[in-house]
């Protein structure tokens, strides 16, 4: 478990274990933000790692929960049996208001659109980006208070990876922050306070001036020659040119959750989970060049993305279960994470552990995240740039953790930052 006090876990523990099976519902967002969900899923990995759950939100009703590895691999992997469409996470799709995006796409279509944005985080334009993020990196820690407390989620990390979401965009830079709000309007639960008492109708209106900003800079660029932002990309690409206004606003929503949210919360949990193991720490400063290891097992152990949701489309038996065609299936990759059976000391936060990139944060298959490298290359520079200036990072209180059991993340991380070097 990661943190809290040891009544609390003890208690959490206690609960999980007291609950009949069949009521376990591990998708409850209140577990998440209370970060109790471990002895949940330790208990079904042993007891029932296919298990059926039924939660009482309306939309969501009776799902599969895969919680071991191996199992999640079998799903991850098998894109005709468990399609993605028509959305990866639990909450079916409002009838009104469908977004269609690649990642809940099938292939053939999923493919070429995939494709179409793909080299913007590949090898040649990542090498463009380093210096591009590392002079951000450094800027933003240049401003840190020093002996003050401060948020370390707004400081630090959601201004590097907004910062990095801009200039694949080609965004605005003095609008940069729209794409934080709207990345945080898309995900949020639908009584957050973000909505200010308007609810569902309020994300939509503010999903559509979303789609209006973009529209305007669709509507630049598609006259103008290809250039290699993601826009450019969307408006010239063949296989996206032709998409409608909807379709243009969930690929927009996907590339702006996807590298936002993910990043941003693994950034908050390098600096939490090393502040939880000061030993860990010290090694990092002792030996720098394990940061992109450290970066890994981080990827890991914040598993930024709880679950994803497949349906299948035949039924398929798995760990001793049937399940039906059109049954939801979520893989529940924060539980393969601790896998007790395929990674070794699980529960421990361990940055030179062995075979450290084995882990199923980024999934697996034909949907495995694009922006996986972009991620690490983030995570490695803004270490790299904190161990030059500053000695040591200190968290001073809890978490504020998001309500939420797909991303898993955080809302707020208070730190002191004592002397710089
Ligand atoms: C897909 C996690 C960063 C863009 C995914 C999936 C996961 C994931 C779990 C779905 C995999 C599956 O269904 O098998 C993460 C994590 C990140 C991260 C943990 C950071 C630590 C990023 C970044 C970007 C990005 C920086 C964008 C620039 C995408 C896209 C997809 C995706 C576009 C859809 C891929 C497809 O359907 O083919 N990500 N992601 N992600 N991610 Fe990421």
């Amino acid at each position: 478990m990661d943190d809290g006090s040891i009544d609390v876990k003890r208690a959490a523990r206690e609960a999980a274990y007291a609950m009949p099976l069949d009521q376990i519902d591990p998708g409850d967002p209140e577990l998440f933000r209370t970060d109790t969900m471990w002895p949940y899923f330790e208990r079904l990995r042993a007891e029932d790692p296919v298990h059926w759950a039924v939660s009482p939100e309306p939309d969501v009703g009776g799902y599969w929960s895969v919680t071991k590895y191996n199992d999640i691999m079998a799903v991850d992997t098998n894109h005709e049996v468990f399609s993605s469409d028509p959305t990866i996470v639990l909450p079916d799709p409002k009838e009104d208001f469908t977004l269609p995006m690649f990642i809940a796409m099938d292939p053939p279509k999923h493919d070429v659109q995939r494709k179409t944005v793909s080299p913007i985080v590949a090898g040649p334009n990542l090498a463009k980006l380093e210096p591009i993020i590392r002079e951000r990196a450094g800027e933003i820690l240049d401003t840190c208070p020093i002996g003050e407390e401060f948020d370390w989620v707004d400081k630090v990390s959601i201004e590097l990876t907004t910062m990095t979401l801009a200039t694949l965009f080609d965004f605005p830079w003095e609008d940069r922050r729209l794409l934080t709000r709207w990345s945080d309007m898309a995900t949020a639960a639908e009584d957050s306070p973000l909505f200010e008492g308007g609810g569902e109708e309020r994300r939509r209106q503010e999903l559509f001036g979303c789609v209006d900003y973009f529209m305007r800079l669709w509507n630049e660029r598609v006259n103008e020659p290809p250039k290699p932002d993601l826009i450019s990309m969307l408006c010239h690409g063949e296989a996206t040119r032709d998409m409608d206004r909807m379709e243009y606003l969930g690929n927009l929503i996907l590339l702006i959750v996807g590298g936002n949210d993910t990043t941003r919360n693994t950034i908050t949990g390098s600096v939490l989970a090393l502040n939880q193991n000061p030993d860990q720490y010290q090694k990092l400063k002792d030996f720098p060049e394990l940061i992109p290891s450290m970066v890994s097992e981080t990827i890991r152990w914040q598993t930024p993305l709880a679950y994803m949701r497949r349906r299948a489309t035949q039924d398929f038996d798995l760990g001793g279960k049937t399940i039906r065609a059109g049954d939801k299936v979520a893989m529940w990759y924060v539980s393969g994470n601790r896998d007790e059976e395929v990674i070794e000391r699980p529960n421990d936060y361990w940055i030179d552990r062995p075979r450290v990139r084995q882990h199923l944060s980024f999934g697996f298959g034909i949907h495995r995240c694009v922006g996986n490298r972009l991620a690490e290359l983030q995570l490695k520079i803004i270490w790299e740039e904190i161990l030059k200036r500053f000695p040591t990072i200190e968290v001073t209180g809890q978490p504020k953790r998001v309500f939420s059991s797909f991303v898993k993340g955080y809302e707020h991380l208070p730190v002191v930052i004592p002397t710089r070097i």
